[in-house]
Order: structure tokens, then C-alpha cells, then sequence
């Protein structure tokens, strides 16, 4: 028996998979609520014969990917995407995102910007007025990292953003590391003002690799409800 919550993301994940028509080349998100839309593509894979290619986003999800036998290729193999569907940590009115809660926003994102269509599942709880309240991930470079950090700080003190921290993301003693080798620190920003600005602004600090704002990328997010309804807004 499932939770609310893993019922709700089931049903956004089930009405996502019905857009997926044989033949697409499919981005592959990363996260708990993408791990049940890979779970239902590769049911219709086995029981349809659907014929489709997949573009995981993260070594987790390609690991996943196989084991569903679903057929996976690189993104350089697929070169362009007629959708992507993933997770998000917040999404707002507008459709902007806040993603990499995961740690994996830098490949999701490449991905989904080679995509026609970009398609976001959640469950309620992800839908806010404004970014912000989740801390936006902002994945770094090893090298020089502490500078890095300094000069985030900076910036977001020029910019007039209030910040209560900048925190390496750690797993265990160690700090964290990406699939691309890289760091992760988050910023605790409470509420972000324009987050366009704050995006351009992060990705031009040197060190910097990609930040988890995702700005008119998304082109629909579907929202599953605990008792498996499902609603779409585009
Ligand atoms: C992974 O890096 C993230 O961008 C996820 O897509 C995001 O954190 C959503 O994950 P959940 O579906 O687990 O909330």
C-alpha cells in the first residue's frame, strides 16, 4: 500500500507516460517522483512493445532505466528530445522551477532544454506563490570552491538578495559530489524576487556550473492528487 504522497506522484506520473507515443526520444528526470514515471514507462514497454528511446539524467535514473528495460542512450546519440518529463522542488504560477534537491539540476537541465516539451510532475505540495522558500541549489566546481562561495555571496549582497546561507551540501562527512564530479552548495534565500536576474547572475560567477532555477523551460506541469487524480495546467 502507498502513502498519499507516493499515490499522488504515481498519479501525475501515470498521466505523463500517456503523452509518450512510440517513436519519441524521452528525457528522463531524476528524483522520487521521476522514479515512478520511469516505473510506468517501463510497464508499457514490456506490455505495449512501446518503442521509444530514453535520455536519463542522472546515473541513478539510467540505472533504473535498464533494469525496467527500457533502452537508453546518450544525449549526444539522441541529439534533440521530443519530451522530458521530471520531477521539481518548487514550481511556480508562471512555470519557472526550483530544481536539484536531488543534486542532479545540471544534466536535467541540459536535457530538458534539448527538449521540444518539457513536462514537470509534482505533487501539491511543490505548487508556491514564489521561489524561494526551498534552498536553490547552485552546483560548483571543486576547484577554488571556498572563492567561489565568497564571490556568491557577494554578488547576491550587490544584488540586494537576502541570504541566510550558503551551505555545502554534504553527504556524511564528505561534502556531496554530482555525477559530473562536482559540488553542490544551497542557498537559503527565503524568497526570491526575480529569479531570471538571480539565475543569470549565479551562472556568470566563475565556478559556478549551473544553478536548479529553471526559467521558461517548463511547458506544463502535471499535479497528482493522494486519491489518484491527476490535474494538468499549461
Ligand atoms: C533532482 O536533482 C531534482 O531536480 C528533482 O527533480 C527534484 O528534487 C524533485 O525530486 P522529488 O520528486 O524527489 O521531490
Amino acid at each position: 500500500d502507498l502513502s498519499p504522497s507516493d499515490n499522488a506522484k504515481l498519479a501525475a506520473a501515470k498521466r505523463a507516460v500517456e503523452f509518450i507515443e512510440a517513436g519519441m526520444r524521452v528525457g528522463l528526470g531524476t528524483g522520487s517522483t521521476a522514479f515512478w514515471m520511469v516505473k510506468c514507462l517501463g510497464e508499457r514497454v514490456r506490455e505495449e512493445g512501446l518503442n521509444i528511446v530514453g535520455v536519463p539524467t542522472s546515473s541513478r535514473t539510467a540505472a533504473q532505466a535498464r533494469e525496467e528495460g527500457i533502452e537508453i542512450v546518450t544525449l549526444d546519440e539522441a541529439r534533440w528530445l521530443d519530451l522530458t518529463i521530471d520531477g521539481a522542488d518548487e514550481f511556480d504560477p508562471e512555470m519557472n522551477l526550483i530544481k536539484g534537491g536531488g543534486g542532479a539540476h545540471l544534466q536535467e537541465k541540459i536535457v530538458a532544454t534539448a527538449s521540444d516539451r518539457m513536462i514537470v510532475i509534482a505533487d501539491p505540495s511543490k505548487a508556491v506563490d514564489h521561489l524561494g522558500t526551498f534552498p536553490l541549489p547552485v552546483e560548483v566546481i571543486p576547484f577554488g570552491r571556498e572563492a567561489t562561495r565568497a564571490l556568491i555571496e557577494r554578488s547576491l549582497r550587490e544584488q540586494d538578495v537576502w541570504a541566510r546561507d550558503v551551505t555545502l551540501r554534504m553527504s556524511g562527512d564528505a561534502p556531496f559530489v554530482t555525477d559530473e564530479g562536482n559540488h553542490i552548495f544551497d542557498l537559503s534565500l527565503r524568497r526570491i524576487g526575480d529569479p531570471r536576474e538571480l539565475s543569470l547572475m549565479l551562472n556568470q560567477v566563475p565556478g559556478v556550473v549551473e544553478n536548479g532555477l529553471f526559467i521558461d523551460i517548463c511547458d506544463c506541469v502535471i499535479i497528482g492528487h493522494g486519491d489518484g487524480r491527476a490535474e494538468t495546467r499549461e
